[in-house]
C-alpha cells in the first residue's frame, strides 16, 4: 500500500509486529545480560518472551499483510529466487521480510521457545538440578545471542545495500524508498 505518492513509502510493519519485536529484544537482553541466574524475574521475563513468540505465531495467520507467514515463509523457491538475484549482483527489494531474513527470524523464535521449554523443565521435580539441562539452556541462550548479532548486522548491511532504513522501518512501520530507487514502478 502506498502511503504517499511522492516517495513511494510503504507501510509494512503493523504496531503489533513492532511492539513484539522490541519487547522480545528487551526480554532476551535482560535475561542474557542482566538477570541470568534463573531467579523469579528471569523466569517471568523468559516466559514473557515465549508468550510474545506464541502471540506472533498466531499473528502470522491473522495479522496484517506483511506480518503473515504466507507473505514471507521461506519456501525453497523463494530462497532460490532471492539468492539468484543477489548472486547476479542485483537487488531483490522485498516490501516485507526477504526469505533469508525470514529463515533467521524463524530460527530466533524457535530458540526463544526452546529456552522457555528448557527453562520450564529446570523448575520441575523431574529435572531439577540436572546439569545437562542447564548446559542445553546455556548453549541455546548463547546461540540465540550469536544469531541475534548476525541478524542485527545483516539488517544494517542489507539496509545500506538496498538504501532502505530497515531498522527505522521496524520502529516507524514505514519503509521509505525514493521513486528513483524503485525504478519508478
Ligand atoms: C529469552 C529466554 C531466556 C534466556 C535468553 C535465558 C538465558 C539464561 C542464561 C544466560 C542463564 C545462565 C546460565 C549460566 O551461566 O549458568 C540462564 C539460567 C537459567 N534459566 Fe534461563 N533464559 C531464558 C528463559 C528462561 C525461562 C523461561 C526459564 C523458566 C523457568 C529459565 C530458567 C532458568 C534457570 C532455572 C536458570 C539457572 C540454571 C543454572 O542454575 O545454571 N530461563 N538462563
Ligand atoms: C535478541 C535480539 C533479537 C531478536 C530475538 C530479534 C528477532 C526478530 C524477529 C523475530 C523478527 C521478525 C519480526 C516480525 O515479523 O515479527 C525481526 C525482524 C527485524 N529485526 Fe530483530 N531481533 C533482535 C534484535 C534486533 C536488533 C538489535 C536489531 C537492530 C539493530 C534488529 C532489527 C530487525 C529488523 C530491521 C527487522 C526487520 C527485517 C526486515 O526488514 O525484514 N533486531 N527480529
Amino acid at each position: 500500500m502506498r502511503s504517499s505518492d511522492s516517495d513511494l513509502s510503504l507501510r509494512v510493519w503493523d504496531p503489533f509486529v513492532r511492539v513484539f519485536h522490541w519487547s522480545l529484544v528487551a526480554c532476551v537482553i535482560l535475561n542474557f545480560f542482566v538477570v541470568e541466574d534463573g531467579e523469579t524475574l528471569h523466569q517471568i521475563v523468559g516466559y514473557t518472551a515465549s508468550a510474545l513468540v506464541v502471540a506472533r505465531l498466531v499473528w502470522g495467520f491473522v495479522g496484517s499483510e506483511h506480518a503473515r507467514f504466507a507473505n514471507f515463509f521461506p519456501t525453497p523457491a523463494r530462497l532460490r529466487t532471492h539468492l539468484a538475484a543477489i548472486r547476479a549482483g542485483g537487488h531483490d527489494f522485498q516490501p516485507g521480510h526477504n526469505p533469508v531474513g525470514a529463515l533467521m527470524m524463524l530460527a530466533l523464535m524457535a530458540l526463544v521457545l526452546a529456552l522457555g521449554l528448557t527453562g520450564l523443565l529446570q523448575t520441575t521435580d523431574a529435572f531439577w538440578g540436572e546439569e545437562w539441562l542447564e548446559e542445553i539452556h546455556e548453549a541455546l541462550a548463547a546461540s540465540l545471542i550469536a544469531l541475534a548479532g548476525i541478524h542485527a548486522a545483516a539488517a544494517i548491511v542489507m539496509g545500506r545495500l538496498e538504501r532502505v532504513n530497515l531498522i527505522g522501518a521496524m520502529i516507524t512501520g514505514v519503509k521509505r524508498r525514493t521513486r528513483e530507487q524503485s525504478g519508478a514502478r
